[in-house]
């Protein structure tokens, strides 16, 4: 079967490149070389997870080590990791609840479950202003489904609106909203009818044409926000959408033009649409606000929450709601086994515990401003470095050919990521050419540092 060949949000690091096996031919000892076989005959084979590149043994902090003993700072980590791997709390909780309370069967009420509810209504509501309401699910992709399903209850209508290149999630009805072809392939047949796309904000590759300056900044007086403009086009054309559906700072990353989600928001508001914001990797605290949507000063009408929430070793997820769209009740959309499980809810809790007490939320938005600085530096030093960009601890560096065409210089970001593993690096590239850098909210400023120096040698490497 073909595989997608357009850029992809996921792509970069799997596949079965030269350099990617020749990397593997140099670290990998026997033990692992044979973990892996038994991997790859016993998983079904899918892009982007299995055939694996390597196997892990431990992971705590910000650090992994993989079976041969190799250290990385994990870079990467899924955006589950925003207290680092086995934070010692969040394992004490889970291990308390497992003498407590270990499930709690469908028409029972459990304390962790409802506390956990309040927890991410309150922020919900400091948010937004408006109180809130939650079902909780065991993944992400599935968090996307019942939000898409009560904003079809609430308003009647099916329609959605969401980003070309986005993603958010595997299930028939995320990844119908998401835009990667990867994940859209044509393997599976159709996706869901009414799956309306709209190509994004992405002002250094504005869809639009638009030029940035040569510190990739948009010039709105010009662009006058083409991107939001299409979205309130296609909502006025359509005239029947449930809901726009977009993560607020997308994770290749892009961080959206000032003023583009208030004139999403107002044209929302038009359309008798709802917000929903997909908040999966950026939620927590990663982008050093609680929500991204804190950057724009907007209020979403539904929130979905995930990765992290779960401390990084349990599966959970959130799908929150203003209280008013509780209207679905006589009909059953987020029917999940796991969903009111006082595990996963005290691992929620102590995450949340974590985050306020030790001011992690804070700490990232003042890392990320410091690593910002030094991306710039490397800008200024490597041609290569066509733009650098993020907010908090979700950040990207995009390698270019040269810095007027923008060519892709998907060769060398592989060279880089690999380069930069063999340093004790872990990290994943996006768009083939974006090294994309999602460290834990606990990084210290000194790791931090020591990270941008190994993709400060990298990248001279690739001269
Ligand atoms: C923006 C976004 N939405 C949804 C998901 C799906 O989450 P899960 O893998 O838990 O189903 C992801 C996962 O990477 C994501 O990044």
């Amino acid at each position: 079967m073909t595989r997608p060949t357009n850029p992809s949000q996921s792509e970069g690091d799997v596949n079965d490149t030269p350099r990617r096996l020749q990397w593997q031919q140099d670290h990998l000892d026997d033990a692992t070389r044979a973990l892996l076989a038994r991997d790859s005959a016993a998983f079904l084979h899918q892009s982007v997870s299995t055939p694996c590149l390597s196997a892990i043994r431990r992971a705590e902090g910000l650090w992994i080590e993989d079976t041969a003993g190799r250290r990385y700072m994990d870079f990467h980590g899924n955006n589950v990791h925003h207290l680092g791997h086995a934070h010692p709390e969040v394992v004490a909780a889970i291990k308390a609840q497992l003498d407590e309370l270990c499930f709690a069967p469908r028409r029972f009420a459990c304390e962790r479950a409802v506390e956990l509810a309040e927890a991410l209504s309150a922020q919900f509501e400091r948010l937004t202003g408006s109180a809130g309401r939650v079902l909780f699910t065991t993944g992400g992709s599935d968090a996307v489904e019942v939000a898409i399903k009560l904003a079809r209850a609430a308003t009647g209508r099916f329609k959605t609106l969401s980003f070309w290149d986005s993603f958010h999630g595997a299930g028939f009805g995320a990844a119908s909203v998401g835009g990667e072809a990867l994940f859209r392939s044509g393997a599976v047949g159709p996706l869901l009818p009414g799956t309306e796309h709209v190509a994004p904000f992405g002002c250094y590759r504005c869809p639009y044409g638009h030029a940035v300056d040569d510190q990739g900044r948009p010039d709105l007086e010009r662009c006058r926000l083409a991107c939001a403009a299409m979205v309130r086009y296609v909502l006025e054309r359509e005239g029947d959408v449930a809901a726009v559906i977009a993560e607020p700072a997308r994770a290749v990353p892009f961080v959206p033009p000032a003023g583009y989600w208030k004139a999403v928001r107002e044209a929302c508001h038009a359309h008798g649409t709802l917000l929903i914001f997909d908040e999966i990797p950026t939620g927590l605290g990663k982008t050093g606000r609680f929500f991204a949507a804190e950057h724009d000063d907007v209020a979403p009408d539904i929130v979905v929450l995930g990765k992290a929430l779960g401390g990084g070793v349990l599966p959970i997820a959130a799908c929150v709601a203003r209280a008013d769209l509780n209207v679905a009740g006589a009909f059953a959309f987020g029917h999940y086994t796991h969903e009111k499980n006082p595990v996963s809810s005290a691992a929620a809790l102590a995450t949340l515990r974590v985050i306020e007490r030790d001011g992690l939320v804070e700490h990232a938005a003042r890392l990320g401003a410091h690593a910002l600085e030094r991306m710039h530096d490397l800008r200024d030093r490597h041609a290569i470095v066509g733009d650098v960009r993020g907010r908090g601890l979700l950040l990207g560096i995009e390698l270019v050919r040269d810095r007027v065409a923008r060519e892709r210089a998907s060769d060398a970001a592989e060279a880089v990521l690999y380069g930069a593993l063999s340093r004790g690096l872990s990290f994943k590239t996006t768009m083939g050419n974006v090294l994309t850098l999602t460290p834990p909210l606990v990084t210290t400023f000194a790791e931090m540092d020591r990270a941008l120096d190994i993709i400060d040698e990298c990248l001279t490497a690739t001269h």
